[in-house]
């Protein structure tokens, strides 16, 4: 493993960062860092808002359900899928606008992630911490509002960036050869390696909560989808224009 490899597998989330600021000089690389992604098409579909207001800050902690070091770390961002600005070029070009396919919100959103993600290399890499908030698509019309996001956008998540003030254990990961298929999908051995993995996230919950039975992975997950996630998501992406045709 080189440097970047060693980087990539030390990622854990921060919670919990110091007050010191982040030079303009580096907030800048990870700027351009993010911006060097690949991009779908070369569309270039991602936003980014620097939120420095304290008072927005303190408003998108809460609407992203409580999440303190959403106004305590040093920057929070919010990336936007973004096809408002590709549209005004349909606008220049006097062409009709048919940028409201799903095809387009794929688009735009893996965008976002793509950018989203080199921002957080280029972060970790420079000793920062990070956490993304997908908590933010809570409260989306909140967000959008207050962010005043014109219709062609949204929010996809929050990225919180601060110098760490916690020093978490890397949370581990399903075993390779469980997301990893040759050839064809198949599932054979998976669920012995699956069970396998629910005792080491265990055995992590009960490390990083000091005692206590931990809560396996599948259990988890199982929680997760047998409830409603975010109903309002598909009225709210539609009355954003985000048509999914
Ligand atoms: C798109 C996205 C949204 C997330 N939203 C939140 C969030 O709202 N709050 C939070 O504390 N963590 C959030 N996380 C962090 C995940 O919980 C975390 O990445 C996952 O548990 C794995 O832990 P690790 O990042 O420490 O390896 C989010 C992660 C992603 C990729």
């Amino acid at each position: 493993m080189n440097a970047v490899h060693e980087l990539l597998n030390s990622h854990r989330s921060i919670r919990k960062f110091t007050n010191q600021p982040i030079s303009d000089e580096l907030l800048a690389t990870i700027l351009r860092s993010g911006q060097a992604a690949a991009t779908s098409s070369f569309l270039q579909g991602a936003t980014v808002i620097r939120v420095r207001n304290p008072a927005s800050r303190e408003k998108l902690a809460a609407f992203a359900g409580n999440q303190p070091y959403v106004s305590s770390a040093a920057e929070f961002f919010v990336l936007c899928a973004d096809l408002k600005r590709p549209g005004n070029c349909c606008v220049q070009y006097d062409k009709p606008f048919e940028g409201d396919y799903t095809e387009h919100f794929i688009i735009a959103t893996v965008d976002v992630a793509l950018m989203a993600q080199n921002m957080v290399v280029a972060a970790e890499a420079a000793g920062l911490g990070i956490c993304y908030i997908g908590g933010l698509r809570n409260n989306p019309r909140d967000v959008s509002d207050l962010l005043q996001l014109p219709k062609g956008v949204y929010p996809v998540f929050g990225l919180c960036l601060g110098y760490p003030d916690q020093d978490p254990e890397c949370k581990p990961r399903l075993p390779l050869e469980v997301i990893v298929k040759e050839d064809v999908y198949s599932e054979e051995g998976d669920a012995q390696r699956i069970a396998e993995y629910d005792e080491r996230v265990r055995e992590y919950y009960k490390q990083r909560t000091g005692g206590g039975h931990g809560i396996a992975w599948s259990e988890q997950v199982a929680t997760l989808l047998s409830e409603k996630a975010r109903p309002h998501m598909r009225q709210f992406l539609a009355d954003q224009g985000f048509k999914m045709k």
